[in-house]
Order: C-alpha cells, then structure tokens, then sequence
C-alpha cells in the first residue's frame, strides 16, 4: 500500500462514520469509526460473515480454496478445523517452539546484529512452518522465495484485475475469458509450489512418521473429520504458513522502527523487563508465562500494530441478506471494510508510540479494542499465537538490544515488502552480560548451531 492510497482511505472518513463507494458492480462501505466496526463486523457478525465473489483472485488464482477470501458456505469446514489455533492446548503445546525459535532469534542478533531484520524473517518463517508442519524449517533460498512469491503475487491480485469488481463477467462463456491466459499459469504455478512442500508432509503422515503439527495432530487426523479433499487440505496448510510469517515479520520491523523514533518508550519497557527477569548477571530470558507481569511490553505489541497498521484495510465483509441498521438498509452483497487508519486514529496523540493507552485491564488480550486481526467470525485465526510470537520477541529484545538510527530514513515510510534492511539501523548488544545469557540459552535450547548457520539457509 503506498502513502498516497492510504492517504485517500483516511481522506474517506472525512465523510463521516461511514461512506459509501461503488467500485466496479460492488458496493463497499467503508467504516470509519470503532463504534461502527463494532457494531456491523462484531455485533452484526453473522449477517456481514460471507465475501463477495472474486473470479481472479480467489477462484483462478487460489483454485477456490485460500479460506480467507471464501463465501462463507464454502470457509464454514476449513475455519472448523483452523478453529483449534485459538486453543489452550494448542497455544500451550506451540509456545515451547515459540520460545526456542525465539531464543535462537537473539543468538543471530548477538551473531549477526547488522542481520537484523533476516532474523526476524527466520524466525517468522520458522515458527509458522513447526506449527504447521512439525518440523524446523530447513528449506532452500529458491522455495522460499518461491513461498514469498506465492504471498506477493496473491496479495497482488487481490483488487488489480477488472473481472473481480465485475464479478458476472465470469459467466462469460470460458473461451471469451481472455483474462485466463495471464491469471491461470500465476494460479498453477502456486499450486505446484504447494504441492512440492505439502506432499513429503502429507507422506510423513501416511507413513507414521510425521512429527506432532497441526497437519498431523488436526487436519489429516481422522478424528477432526475433516470432509476436504486432500488438495483442499493443502491449501489449508499452506495459506496457514503464508499468512503467519509475513505479518509477524513486519510487526517485529515496526516494533524496531519505534524503538528509533521512541527510545523514551524502550527504557520504560525495559525497566519493566528487569524488574521481572532480573538484571546484568542475575538476568533471565523473559518466558511466555511472564505475560501478565509484563503487561507494558503486551500494550507495546498492541500498540505497534495500531501505530503502523500492516493492514490499511481488511478483507470486505460482506452482507448475506438484507439488514438495516441506525436508518440504513444494506441489501444483501454490500461488502464492509475496516479502514483501519482512521479507526486507529481515534485516540489521544495518535501519531505518538504511546502504550500506556492500552494499560486498560485488556493489554493481555491483543484483539480487544484493536482491529488490526479483522473481526466477528472472520477474525485472524492466528491472533492468539500471533500475540505470543510478539511478546516473546519483544520483551527479549527490549531487555538485550539497543537500536539507534544509522542513516537517514522516513518514519512513516517501512518498507514492509523489503526483504533487504528496510531502514538504516545500528544494533547493539546491551552488554556482555546480556550476550553471555543468550549465548547459554541458545545452548541450552540446542540451537546455538542453527543460529549460526543463519546467513547461509536465507
Ligand atoms: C500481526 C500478525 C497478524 C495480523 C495483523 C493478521 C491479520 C489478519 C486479518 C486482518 C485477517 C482477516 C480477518 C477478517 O477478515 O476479519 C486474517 C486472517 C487470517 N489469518 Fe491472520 N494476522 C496475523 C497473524 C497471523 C498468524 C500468525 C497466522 C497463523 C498462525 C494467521 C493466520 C490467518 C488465517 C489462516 C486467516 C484466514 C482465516 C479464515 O479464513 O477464517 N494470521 N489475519
């Protein structure tokens, strides 16, 4: 999203709570305000739960099967089943990896801290691909650009072909579809990549040898009763490892971004950090078990995401019947989109780093009063284990690194598709004693190796 369209979906809420746009056949309001996301995506979340059709993007690019952008009829079997990653259990059983991912994390910063931002997309990659498929992630350079690829091309078909604003086009009979010819090879294409990392998995698990991972353990056990078929199971799983380790990535590249422009926020943070963990010698890592203690860094993760939103708008939400609300109707087909600039805005000082806004009594619940993970019944699926990822990232980093600017750079500009250095950083270590704790974590977690293999497997 460049600054000019996100400065043309804040202008849209000069027009009130909420404003009406006809973009091709459909007709999409914009909602503005948190009340009104409240009321439409929440409160109304079983009228406003299905998408609006779209050819390109969903049917020829994703083979109908990425759930996120589904009708609700057809995202009812694949969200059952994706439903367990909210799970206690399940957050339990995956914030072990969490925690060891994250601690080799800081190792290649103490080993490599001009990587920096590599380490935050090793890690994103990682964890997402242990819960996902049970195993660390070991592929080559090629199939993860080959997976990034996959993310960016879908990302960005999303609204650029006509046919998805006139959806009816795609009744035309298939040899007039002259758009086929350059959005079916991109959607084949994606769907091989697929293949080649779902089927040694799916294999595994034939086999009984797979290690415990949501594909073993939910989908392809018999016991869930999923009715996909394996090439929906597929997508499943993969939509899970493309939707999990970009977002995180770039919220770990935001949080640095305000360490630079709001260092006074950092002390403060790790003050806290210390006051639970421990200082100098006597220090210890910051756990996952730490979070309602550390209810300052759990306002940081919160408030990273409402400072430099990653999503400028979220999926439409769509009306499957007619519904009036406060002198409104919406007929059935009006798609609803959080504009999550403005609504984000609606607070005191909004251009300030300011956690404190959000020490509330809810900064442990990261979805509470923040709609950066959608809503209703569509909300990210990852929220909870995404919140996790943050924390642990976070307090580990407040309490061993310093980040300084090292050049010049925009602050309103992050690059979040750069997968080089996004913005000049200069990372320090916060002293030898910060060092020697990682170093004997990473030992201790038996990743000290991995970590320094780093620069090699990327
Ligand atoms: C900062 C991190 C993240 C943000 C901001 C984010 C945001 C979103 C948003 C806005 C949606 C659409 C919700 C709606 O339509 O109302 C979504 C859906 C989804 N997210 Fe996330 N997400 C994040 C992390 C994750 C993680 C870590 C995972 C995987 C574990 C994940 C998996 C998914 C999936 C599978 C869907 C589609 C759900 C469905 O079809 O019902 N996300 N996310």
């Amino acid at each position: 999203m460049t600054p000019t369209t996100e400065m043309y979906f804040w202008d849209l809420a000069k027009y009130g709570e909420m404003t009406t746009l006809h973009l091709g056949s459909k007709t999409w309001i914009f909602l503005n305000s948190k009340r009104v996301v409240a009321e439409i995506i929440a409160k109304r979340g079983s009228m406003t739960n299905t998408r609006s059709p779209m050819p390109v993007s969903s049917g020829i690019v994703s083979h109908d099967r990425r759930s996120l952008i589904m009708p609700q009829e057809a995202w009812a079997e694949p969200r059952r089943v994706m439903h367990s990653l909210l799970s206690g259990t399940a957050l339990q059983q995956y914030g072990e990896w969490q925690e060891m991912e994250s601690t080799q994390m800081m190792a290649e910063y103490v080993l490599k801290p001009r990587s920096w931002y590599r380490h935050h997309y090793r890690y994103a990659n990682s964890v997402i691909h242990r819960i996902a498929f049970g195993e660390r992630l070991q592929k080559s350079t090629k199939e993860l650009e080959d997976m990034q690829n996959c993310v960016t091309f879908f990302v960005g078909s999303i609204g650029t072909s006509i046919i998805d604003w006139f959806p009816d086009l795609a009744k035309l009979p298939k040899f007039l579809q002259v758009w086929r010819l350059y959005w079916t090879p991109l959607g084949d294409w994606n769907y091989d990549v697929y293949r080649s990392w779902w089927d040694p998995i799916r294999r595994q698990v034939e086999e009984g040898t797979a290690k415990p991972s949501f594909v073993r353990d939910v989908l392809l056990n018999p016991e869930t009763k999923y009715s996909g078929s394996d090439e929906d199971a597929m997508y499943v799983a993969l939509q899970l490892i493309e939707a999990g380790s970009d977002t995180t990535r770039e919220a770990l590249n935001i949080m640095v971004m305000a360490a630079l422009e709001h260092p006074e926020v950092f002390s403060k943070a790790r003050a806290e950090v210390d006051r639970v963990c421990g200082t100098g010698p006597d220090a210890r890592l910051p756990r996952l078990s730490d979070m309602e203690q550390l209810g300052y860094i759990c306002a940081m993760a919160k408030e990273i995401l409402r400072w430099r939103p990653i999503f400028v708008v979220t999926p439409d939400h769509t009306a499957s019947k007619d519904f009036e609300f406060e002198g409104y109707t919406f007929p059935e087909g009006t798609g609803f989109v959080i504009n999550e600039v403005p609504v984000g805005n609606e607070c005191e000082r909004p251009d300030d780093f300011y956690p404190e806004r959000w020490m509330d009594g809810h900064e442990t619940d990261i979805a509470h009063g923040l709609w950066q993970f959608g809503g209703g019944r569509r909300i990210c699926v990852g929220y909870r284990l995404a919140q996790r990822s943050l924390f642990i990232n976070i307090a580990r980093l407040v309490q061993s690194v310093d980040f300084k600017p090292a050049g010049f750079y925009n602050p309103k500009v992050l690059n979040l598709e750069a997968v080089n250095e996004p913005f000049p950083v200069q990372v320090t270590m916060r002293s030898k004693d910060y060092e020697n704790l990682i170093i004997r974590e990473a030992g201790v977690a038996g990743v000290m190796e991995d970590a320094k293999l780093v620069r090699d497997t990327l």
